[in-house]
């Protein structure tokens, strides 16, 4: 693949302006301060698409495509990112020029690789101890729950040893040094002694889109606590960012996917035939999984557990599929807990009978909020019809809102004008002004989804706030500096970010120039526009960015002690800590003076 120097990217993106590329493709309309069109990346019937010609970059409200004019045109013409570039060098009359790679491009790569060389090795010792003498338990463990040997290759399930270092030896002995090991997050090291992270579990391989193993899970056999574990996160390893089973799910000629909650169940649905299952990994689903689920498919079936917290987590996920633009709809498992156990229970037969009739997401949440009101209550009856005209503004279509408006009214027996003025009345007074509604909505939502996801989310919103009002970078930065980022691409983008605003002058679309692959420069592109401050007043901007920076530093602080290794830096990270109690001293204001 040919390399080219930054200075050369950034030549071709600043000679192709966004509005003129976007508009040879799509039909924009100025509005306000950008150019707004139909979406190319998703179906819609009234314009979430955004380009911003200031900024350099577009932004979908609606299923969350975002970048500058290189990635556009490589999502659009399904380019390589050489491809994109020489196609924008072509047009700008451009002469480019290729180059070896820089030393700080080759380190970071070689890292990487390195990561999933050992990563591999580590996999093929675990399946390979499995399959050894040794591994009897394990093995017995897998069969007892119905996995065939084709299901345990296929996934590359294995088997951690009796505990102590017997991984650690056997890389050791590859040739590889702690430095790199120690990256990996297999191994507890400390200055005397080195040991497996896993052992006497049984271990899931977590691979990547790509079927590189980016991690692993590992399983009790029995009912000790905690019942799985996972790798860290590493420079590999991002659990936001991945799905488990998605490097064979892509491959399906299913129209859909299913969502499921754990790695049992997707290897049970693998082998019963259902090839188009995919899981979060051992933390909650994220609006970035949407975005990748959305690549391959608009509609997903969840089938998350039958408890509780199971529907909890589909509640939390159904908005984020859908404002993925993704049309959820909810598999019930009843009497069964799980996929995993409905397929032992019922077999694959009944399974795709329940997928044939899975309920359309909408009438889920309004089927849980309608359990929640006594109906025969005037009083609550009342809050029920306020409730369901809310949730029908997460509609932004008007069609589709009103035809679930006039189905939601026949299945509840609700008085459908009555509905339909509550509709009208909320949705004006939540718009605050015309026109720009989708985006927010976008950040309302935005506000009250932060809670729910990783410390990434925080990072996006705090760095795309200070793009959009560069005038608070001064006393953002004195509270919550590089380091106290974690993580990349969310580190280096914040260098780069804090840089240009240092030095006053703010081109976060070059920024994007500096990610290679495509899923990393949509969440950078992500972090410049969130319209997270368009759709609220200065009041509450203020309250939400200083909830941000708390939670961003307090993480850090936290994260910081946990890593601790010289105890004497324990009484200033507790100093710090305390002053994260008295807010008011670290109060910023969203205007200076
Ligand atoms: P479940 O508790 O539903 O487990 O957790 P399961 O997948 O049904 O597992 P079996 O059938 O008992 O073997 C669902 C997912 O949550 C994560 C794992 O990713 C798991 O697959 N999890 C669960 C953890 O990361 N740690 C835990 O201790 C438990
Ligand atoms: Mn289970």
């Amino acid at each position: 693949m040919p390399w080219y120097t930054e200075e050369q990217i950034e030549e071709v993106r600043a000679a192709n302006d966004i509005v003129n590329v976007i508009g040879s493709y799509v039909k924009l309309k100025h509005s306000g301060g950008s150019y707004m069109g139909l979406c190319p990346f998703h179906n819609e019937k009234t314009p979430s698409f955004s380009v911003n010609q200031a900024r350099q970059m577009y932004k979908c409200f609606g299923c969350g495509a975002g970048g500058n004019v290189i990635t556009f045109v490589m999502e659009y013409e399904n380019y390589t990112f050489p491809e994109a570039l020489q196609s924008l060098a072509d047009r700008a009359g451009i002469t480019l020029k290729s180059i070896e790679p820089d030393g700080r491009h080759k380190e970071q790569e070689s890292i990487r690789m390195l990561l999933l060389e050992i990563n591999r090795k580590a996999g093929g010792y675990y399946y390979a101890m499995l399959k050894s003498p040794q591994g009897k338990a394990g093995y017995g463990y897998l069969k007892s729950r119905g996995l065939s040997d084709e299901t345990i290759r296929h996934f590359g399930l294995g088997y951690a040893g009796q505990g102590g270092s017997s991984l650690y030896q056997f890389l050791r002995h590859e040739g590889y040094k702690d430095d790199i090991l120690k990256e990996t997050g297999l191994f507890k090291m400390d200055e005397r002694s080195v040991y497996d992270k896993f052992f006497n579990r049984v271990i899931f391989p977590i691979m990547d889109v790509n079927s590189r193993v980016i991690g692993f899970g590992g399983r009790v056999m029995g009912d000790a606590k905690p019942k799985y574990l996972n790798s860290p996160e590493t420079k590999l390893f991002d659990k936001s960012r991945n799905l488990f089973g998605l490097n064979y799910a892509k491959l399906g000629k299913n129209k859909n996917m299913i969502l499921c909650e754990g790695y049992m169940d997707v290897i049970a649905l693998h082998q019963a035939g259902f090839s188009n299952a995919v899981a979060s990994l051992g933390t909650a689903f994220t609006i970035q999984q949407a975005g990748i689920i959305k690549r391959y498919t608009d509609e997903v079936l969840l089938t998350y557990d039958s408890d509780q917290a199971g529907q909890k987590a589909a509640l939390r996920a159904v908005p984020m599929l859908r404002q993925a633009g993704i049309n959820a709809r909810i598999i019930h498992m009843e009497p069964y807990k799980d996929p995993d156990e409905f397929i032992k229970g019922l077999g694959a037969d009944e399974f795709k009978k329940r997928m044939d009739s899975a309920e359309n997401s909408f009438f889920f949440e309004t089927g849980i909020a309608r359990k929640e009101y006594d109906t025969a209550d005037p009083e609550q009856n009342t809050k029920f019809y306020h409730v369901v005209a809310k949730m029908l503004l997460e509609f932004e279509d008007k069609v589709q809102r009103e035809n679930y408006l006039e189905a939601v009214a026949a299945k509840y027996s609700l008085r459908r004008d009555d509905l339909k003025s509550l509709v009208v009345r909320y949705g004006t007074s939540m718009a605050g002004n015309q026109g720009a509604a989708a985006p927010g909505n976008y950040a309302r939502r935005a506000v009250n989804i932060t809670k729910n996801q990783g410390i990434g989310y925080s990072y996006k919103l705090l760095l795309s706030l200070m793009v959009e009002r560069p005038g608070i970078f001064a006393q953002v930065k004195e509270v919550v500096r590089e380091e106290d980022y974690f993580g990349e691409p969310y580190r280096q983008v914040a260098q780069m970010l804090y840089r240009q605003l240092a030095a006053g002058e703010l081109v976060p679309a070059r920024i994007i120039n500096n990610f290679s692959e495509a899923d990393v420069q949509n969440t950078v592109a992500d972090m410049f526009q969130t319209g997270f401050a368009a759709g609220l007043g200065d009041e509450e901007l203020e309250k939400a960015l200083n909830e941000l920076v708390i939670r961003i530093k307090e993480y850090s602080i936290d994260k910081r002690t946990r890593e601790l290794t010289d105890i004497n830096e324990l009484k200033s990270l507790i100093q710090e800590k305390k002053a994260l109690q008295t807010p008011a001293k670290l109060h910023i204001y969203l205007k200076d003076g």
